[in-house]
C-alpha cells in the first residue's frame, strides 16, 4: 500500500484539484492507497474542503494546531500512515500529481529504498523560476551537499518534496526535521540503499501564496547544523580543518627550507611547498579524517584529489608570488595564500574530497 502525505496550508484553492488528480493517477497505476492531508489550522478551509472528498476519494485528513512547517507535518501524516511504501507532495499543485504514478511505477521496477521526482535530472526542470531563485536553490543544494557529501551523492535534487521511500528504510529513525526540507532528514537519518530518480517539471504556483520566506531559510540553516551534528559531520569537518591547519604550516615551513635556507627560485619553491602540502592533506585524511577508511587504490584517488584541489593551489601560488612582489615578507605573503586556498577548499569543494573516499569511485 502507498501512503502519500500532503501537507497544506492556507491551498483551499488547489487541495481539491490535487487529491482528484493524485487519486485518478494512483487508481490508475493499480496499487492500494491513501492520501494523508496534514493541514495546519488554516484559516481557508483546506482541511474541510478536503475533508468533504473523504466519501469519494481514500483520503484522510490530520489536523494539526498552529502552522507547525511542512517537514514535520509530513512525519506525523507518515506516523498515522498504514503503506509500506510512504510519500510526500506538494497540495498546490506545482507537483503535478501524475508523476506520482511514476515514481510508483519506478520504485517496483528498479526495487529502489528512495525514489525522488528531480528537477535536474535529464527530462526535469522548473517553469518561470525567476534567476535570483535558481541562484538559491543552486546555493541551497551545494550547502546541503557539504553537510551530507556522500549520503547525497548521485542525488540531482536534495531539495525536492515529492518523493517515495519504504517505510522499513526509516523504521526506527528518529526524524526531527525544522522547516521545509525532509527528504534531507530521511537521506540523512534513514537506511537508503539503492535511490532512483524521475524527472518532473516544477510548475509555477497559479494559487495562493508560498510559503517559503525568511523564517524557512533560517529554519534550513538550523535543520544542517542539527544533521551536521547528529551524522557526525560536524566532527568530520573538524579533522579536515585540523589536517588542514597543520598542512598549512608543513607549507610554511617548506617554502622557508626550499626558498629561503637552500635558495630555490621562488616560483619552484612555492610550487614544491603546496604540492608537498597537498599530498600531506591528502594521507592527512586518509588516516585521520576518514580513519584509515577504504584503503586504496591510492593512486587514482590522490589524482582526483590534485585535481579538486589544483584551483585553490594555484590561487595560493599566484597570491604568494604576488604578494611577496609588491613587498610582503614571504611567509606572510604565503599565508594569505594558504587561508584563501584552504576558503576555496573549505566552501567548494567538501562534496567532491569526500566522495574520493567514498565507496562509489569510478
Ligand atoms: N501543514 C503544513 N504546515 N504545510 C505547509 C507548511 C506548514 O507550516 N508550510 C508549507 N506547507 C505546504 C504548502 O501548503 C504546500 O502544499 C507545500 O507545503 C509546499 O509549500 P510551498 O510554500 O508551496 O513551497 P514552495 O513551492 O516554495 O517550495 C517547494 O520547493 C521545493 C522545490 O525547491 C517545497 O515545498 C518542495 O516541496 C519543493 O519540491
Ligand atoms: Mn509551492
Amino acid at each position: 500500500m502507498i501512503s502519500i502525505v500532503i501537507p497544506t496550508y492556507r491551498e483551499s484553492e488547489s487541495v481539491q484539484q490535487t487529491l482528484r488528480r493524485a487519486a485518478a493517477a494512483l487508481w490508475k497505476y493499480g496499487d492500494e492507497f491513501e492520501l494523508i492531508v496534514v493541514d495546519d489550522e488554516s484559516d481557508d478551509g483546506t482541511a474541510e474542503k478536503a475533508e468533504s472528498l473523504q466519501n469519494e476519494l481514500p483520503v484522510r485528513v490530520l489536523r494539526r494546531k498552529g502552522k507547525r512547517g511542512l517537514a514535520t507535518a509530513v512525519v506525523d501524516g507518515w506516523a498515522t500512515a498504514r503503506g509500506d511504501i510512504l510519500g510526500v507532495m506538494d497540495g498546490d499543485l506545482q507537483h503535478p500529481p501524475e508523476v506520482l504514478a511514476e515514481l510508483a511505477d519506478a520504485m517496483q521496477r528498479t526495487q529502489a529504498d528512495l525514489v525522488v521526482a528531480s528537477r535536474y535530472c535529464r527530462g526535469g526542470g522548473s517553469l518561470r523560476w525567476p534567476w535570483w531563485r535558481r541562484v538559491a536553490s543552486a546555493a541551497a543544494t551545494h550547502l546541503a551537499a557539504t553537510v551530507l557529501p556522500l549520503r547525497l551523492s548521485g542525488m540531482t535534487d536534495p531539495m525536492s518534496g515529492m518523493f517515495l521511500v519504504r517505510a522499513r528504510a526509516i523504521e526506527g529513525a528518529e526524524l526531527t526535521p525544522i522547516g521545509f526540507r525532509i527528504l534531507l532528514e530521511v537521506v540523512g537519518k534513514g537506511k537508503i540503499g539503492k535511490l532512483c530518480e524521475v524527472p518532473y517539471l516544477f510548475e509555477k504556483r497559479e494559487q495562493g501564496r508560498s510559503k517559503l520566506g525568511a523564517r524557512e531559510c533560517a529554519e534550513y540553516l538550523m535543520h544542517l547544523a542539527r544533521l551536521a551534528w547528529s551524522t557526525g559531520q560536524l566532527r568530520k569537518w573538524m579533522r579536515y580543518t585540523l589536517v588542514g591547519l597543520t598542512g598549512a604550516v608543513v607549507n610554511l615551513s617548506a617554502l622557508d627550507v626550499m626558498a629561503v635556507k637552500a635558495g630555490w627560485p621562488l616560483a619552484a619553491a612555492a610550487a614544491a611547498a603546496i604540492e608537498l602540502a597537498i599530498v600531506y592533506n591528502f594521507f592527512g585524511n586518509w588516516l585521520f579524517t576518514f580513519s584509515r577508511c577504504p584503503a586504496g587504490p591510492f593512486a587514482r584517488r590522490l589524482a582526483r584529489y590534485e585535481l579538486i584541489c589544483a584551483p585553490g593551489a594555484a590561487l595560493n601560488w599566484l597570491l604568494t608570488l604576488s604578494l611577496f612582489g609588491v613587498g610582503f615578507p614571504l611567509l606572510g605573503a604565503a599565508a594569505v595564500g594558504i587561508a584563501a586556498d584552504g576558503l576555496v577548499n573549505l566552501t567548494l569543494n567538501i562534496p567532491s574530497i569526500w566522495k574520493i573516499w567514498g565507496p562509489d569511485l569510478h
